[in-house]
């Protein structure tokens, strides 16, 4: 890894490393701003925020845990507040219309949605975070913005 994120795609070789880069992925995001993570089961996606949520001084990476059954963890950082967002076990508009994310996009808040490509309205975010297993504990993580 390098110390600057210059290149949009960057490999980690550990869980620490992807928590590392999200550190400093957290320079680069300012809010208001919804931020779609892609991957598989098991991505890193969640590992990830871990790393965002300590750059942005809103949580400890061992006290972000998975929003699966919780859907919607809330981080208060000093100027930032990070809303973490898990839409695996999410199946219909209307239950989605129930949590309502809309309210969240305040003007300091960032919203890390998982799996929230199911739905239309996230399919063309401002910032896409792809990750992708190479191997037990490799991964590509590409950062696409619009
Ligand atoms: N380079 C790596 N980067 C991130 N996680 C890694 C890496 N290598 C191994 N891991 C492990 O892979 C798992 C990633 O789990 P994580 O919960 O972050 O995935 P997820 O994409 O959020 O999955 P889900 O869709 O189930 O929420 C963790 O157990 C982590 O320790
Ligand atoms: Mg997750």
């Amino acid at each position: 890894m390098t110390n600057q994120i210059t290149a949009s795609q960057t490999i980690t070789h550990s869980a620490e490393e992807t928590i590392a880069f999200g550190r400093k992925l957290a320079s680069i995001l300012s809010p208001p701003l919804v931020v779609l993570l892609r991957g598989d089961l098991g991505a890193g996606k969640t590992t990830l925020v871990k790393g965002i949520a300590e750059g942005f001084g809103a949580a400890r990476a061992e006290d972000v845990t998975s929003p699966t059954f919780t859907l919607v963890h809330e981080y208060r950082g000093s100027q930032t507040t990070l809303y973490h967002i898990d839409l695996y076990r999410i199946d219909t508009e209307r239950e989605l219309e129930t949590l309502g994310l809309d309210d969240l996009l305040a003007p300091n808040c960032i919203l890390l949605i998982e799996w929230g490509e199911k739905f239309p309205r996230w399919r063309d975010p401002t910032v896409e975070i792809v990750l992708e297993r190479m191997g037990e504990s490799g991964r590509s993580i590409q950062l696409r913005t619009r």
